[in-house]
């Protein structure tokens, strides 16, 4: 298949183009490169655009004969939702439904979208499942369950197929290193954690330890990019064969890690202390996020490979460590 990729020059975006090309697709990528990387572009074209031009969007779509779309692209920090919440409600709610617009111009009718977590906010009972109540408490988690929202409804009105795919903590780097994790400013853990073991000036913040948890500190379930490429891959396939209408999936593993256990395997793997200091909870972090993945499991067949702790922070160290010279 010829699948249109927004967004697909990130950290998420570039490890599903390299599987869909590892499997005989073509990922063409949209991507206006705010927090991508020109270099992360390897498996097929990049076409430099915004997803909201939509004389572009159709272009792409013609020039490449699209068959089905993921979209990746979006500002996706959650800090950054909560001081700037426009940036958010524009760039992922007003941006999809304008690219929407266009998609609806021409025959293309199945997208999988990279939802989150966070459309859970504060979850009441964990696992989470698909079922728990869709409560987000920031601008982020509320621009993507509202884009949810959006393709739930034009699964009705207009015949599209979508597939929902509501990430826990995407984590690791490809086995080859050539592409990995690289925001700016990075926020999450893990990249982190091997800053704060690699560099000599460099301290990790830990936002409390006092939480109900084994270590009293946050519990999060970490999923492998290329475990979570391949969720794209079968929902994929599933919209092509089986699955018509909106689906909402789980993407997590169903264990979770504690930040102290994070912190102990990226010790292991580097053989280096992770410097750090203790700092107060952060407002509107729950103790415990694990997904309950029974449904994706059961429904596409998926199964995480890559996803153990130990491989995902020793593909992490491994991209840290050379990244310098792939940017
Ligand atoms: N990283 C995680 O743990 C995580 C967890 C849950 C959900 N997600 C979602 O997964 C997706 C990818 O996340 P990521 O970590 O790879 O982020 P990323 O910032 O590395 O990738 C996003 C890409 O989208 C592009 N982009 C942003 N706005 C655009 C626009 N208007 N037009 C064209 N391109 C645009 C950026 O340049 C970038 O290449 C996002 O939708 C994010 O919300 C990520």
């Amino acid at each position: 298949m010829n699948i249109l990729v927004t967004g697909g020059a990130g950290y998420i975006g570039s490890h599903t183009c390299k599987l869909l090309a590892e499997r005989g697709h073509k990922p063409v990528v949209l991507d206006n490169l705010s927090t991508g990387h020109r270099s992360f572009v390897k498996w097929g074209p990049l076409v430099e655009g915004d997803i909201r031009q939509a004389d572009v969007v159709e272009r792409v779509i013609r020039e490449y004969s699209i068959d089905a779309v993921i979209h990746f692209a979006a500002s996706s920090i959650v800090g950054e939702s909560v001081r700037d919440p426009l940036k958010y409600f524009d760039n992922n709610v007003v941006a999809s439904t304008e690219f929407l617009k266009a998609l609806l111009k021409t025959d293309v009718r199945k997208i999988v979208f990279s939802s989150t977590c966070a459309v859970y906010g504060t979850p009441e009972r964990v696992p989470i499942g698909e079922g728990e109540s869709r409560k987000p408490i920031n601008p982020y988690g509320q621009s993507k369950l509202a884009v949810e929202n959006v393709l739930e409804a034009l699964s009705q009105s207009h015949q599209v197929g979508a597939v929902a795919l509501r990430y826990f903590n995407a984590s690791g780097a490809s086995g080859e290193a050539e592409i990995g994790e690289d925001h700016n400013p990075e926020t999450h853990l893990i990249p982190l954690a091997i800053r704060a073991s690699l560099e000599q000036n460099y301290e990790l913040r830990v936002f409390g330890d006092d939480y109900d948890t084994q270590d009293g500190t946050c519990v999060r379930d970490y999923v492998h990019v290329t475990d979570l490429a391949e969720a794209h891959l079968l929902a994929l396939d599933a919209l092509s064969t089986s699955l018509g209408a909106f689906h909402a999936y789980n993407v997590g593993t169903g264990s979770g890690f504690s930040v102290a256990q994070v912190i102990d395997e990226v010790e292991r793997v580097t053989g280096k202390p992770v410097k750090r200091s203790m700092g107060p909870r952060r407002p509107g972090d729950p103790a415990t996020l694990v997904a309950d993945p029974q449904k994706i499991q059961r429904e596409l067949g998926w199964q995480p490979k890559y996803s153990s702790l130990n491989n995902i922070i020793e593909t992490a160290v491994r991209w840290q460590k050379s990244k310098a010279h792939k940017l």
